[in-house]
């Protein structure tokens, strides 16, 4: 009886709607960040975790992509593929190598960094801090030091100040639950110490909220979160998000991975094996529904969404960057058909680079072999032709089907991931 009845449904179920392109206002970017991508790289937290090995660390992070020498092509690489915005970090390690001392050539890098931007004809994203502060800071016990809030606000001031007025979209503190998490690991921090971490980072949020609107009137500003898989990010949520959303102005997301009873992968994050995560596009759309509720106020930009190989090589499961890259674009534009309103999305990343103790894990729509290449090549991988032509017709091609099957199980939507599907797909 059951086997007939489901048999019906299937022969029933209606196709999966199609999805009309974004608005013609859409932002489309790419990302990175400085110690990251840089190379060259000054005395800072990360450089000490990766000399020293700290947990998290396996590779030593040298010149990385070199991002530093290669500047300019980058960033007509970022132009070629019909983007709008730029995302990067300016490094507080680069331009204050000591208490009290500002480095012109750490100030100098990140001019031409903004000058290339705008003279390409893109518009800036700048993260104040993506995760990095400088070694000084790290011998009076980074975010633990009594001063820190004081200290990362003049370092807030000194760039906006610098690149008020130039169009940028401002990002205070990247993903303050990761970060967190990787300086409790990291630094070893206990529980208060991880609380008072947490603290500081809501005050210093707050702190540049206010500084870009006295200082770049009418500049965009937010804080990204991660996206922690269902019900996850509900806890994660209460000691940032939800104390500081009267100083957003826009909803930051970075989608990387969801959760499902048919797809647990998500677990490989823990041991930091990335590649094996079967990603989940749909776990998108739950995720925009999720916050749209939450903020029903506010425009959403996923400001980071990729996905990793092993070392550049084929995916395990198949999934190329390329169909990986609609898959989402899909799911996004249905976030969109159904009145959500989601105002860009941004690439992470343009290059591989350092994955946070690793060069293993490659994010990059331009492959570079870090570890075995000195002259850092780009390699374009199948993502670059898929984005460029997303991006000229705004969204997935007509009739567009996810390669990759939706949830099963999923606590960000449990009805229409479990029964709901026998009937929705
Ligand atoms: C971070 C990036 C990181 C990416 C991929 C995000 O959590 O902002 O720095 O490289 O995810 O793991």
């Amino acid at each position: 009886m059951l086997g007939a009845a489901l048999a019906a449904s299937a022969v029933r179920r209606p196709p999966r709607p199609g999805v009309a392109p974004l608005p013609a206002d859409f932002r489309w970017g790419v990302a990175l960040a400085g110690v990251q991508s840089e190379g060259h790289c000054p005395d800072s937290n990360w450089r000490r975790y990766s000399e020293q090995h700290a947990p998290t660390v396996s590779d030593e992070i040298g010149d990385t992509a070199d991002w530093f020498c290669h500047v300019e092509e980058d960033v007509a690489r970022a132009k070629d593929l019909g983007i709008g915005t730029f995302r990067y970090s300016v490094e507080w390690a680069r331009t204050q190598p000591a208490p009290g001392e500002l480095d012109p050539e750490g100030f100098a890098f990140y001019d031409k960094v903004i000058d290339t931007i705008e003279a390409t004809g893109l518009k800036p994203m700048i993260t104040l801090d993506h995760w990095v502060y400088p070694g000084w800071l790290a011998d009076r016990g980074g975010w633990l030091c009594d001063d820190v809030v004081e200290l990362w606000l003049q370092h807030a001031r000194r760039v906006v100040e610098r690149y008020a007025g130039r169009d940028v979209t401002w990002i205070t503190i990247n993903e303050p639950g990761i970060y967190v998490g990787f300086e409790r690991r990291n630094r070893k921090l206990g529980r208060m110490e991880v609380g008072t971490m947490k603290r500081r980072l809501v005050e210093a949020h707050r702190g540049a909220y206010a500084l870009v609107k006295s200082l770049d009137p009418g500049a965009l500003v937010t804080s990204n979160i991660a996206y922690l898989p269902a019900p996850l990010n509900l806890i994660d949520d209460r000691w940032f998000f939800d104390q500081t959303i009267d100083t957003m102005d826009f909803l930051g997301i970075d989608y990387y991975y969801g959760l499902s009873v048919g797809n647990p992968t998500v677990v490989n994050d823990l041991v930091g094996r990335l590649w094996r995560i079967r990603t989940q596009p749909d776990g998108l759309l739950h995720a925009l529904r999720i916050y749209h509720r939450k903020a029903p106020h506010l425009p959403i930009w996923i400001v980071e969404n990729g996905i990793c190989t092993d070392n550049g090589k084929p995916r395990s499961d198949g999934l190329t960057r390329s169909d990986h890259l609609l898959d989402h674009l899909y799911y996004l534009q249905r976030a969109a058909d159904e009145g959500i309103p989601v105002m860009g999305y941004n690439y992470w990343s343009l290059t591989d680079n350092y994955e946070w103790g690793s060069y293993r894990p490659r994010f990059g729509l331009y492959r570079v072999d870090v570890l075995t290449d000195s002259a850092k090549t780009r390699h374009e991988t199948d993502g670059v032709a898929t984005y460029r032509a997303a991006i000229a017709r705004n969204g997935v091609p007509e009739g567009y089907r996810p390669v990759r099957r939706e949830a099963w199980g999923s606590p960000a939507a449990p009805w229409s991931t479990t029964l709901g599907r026998l009937t929705h797909q």
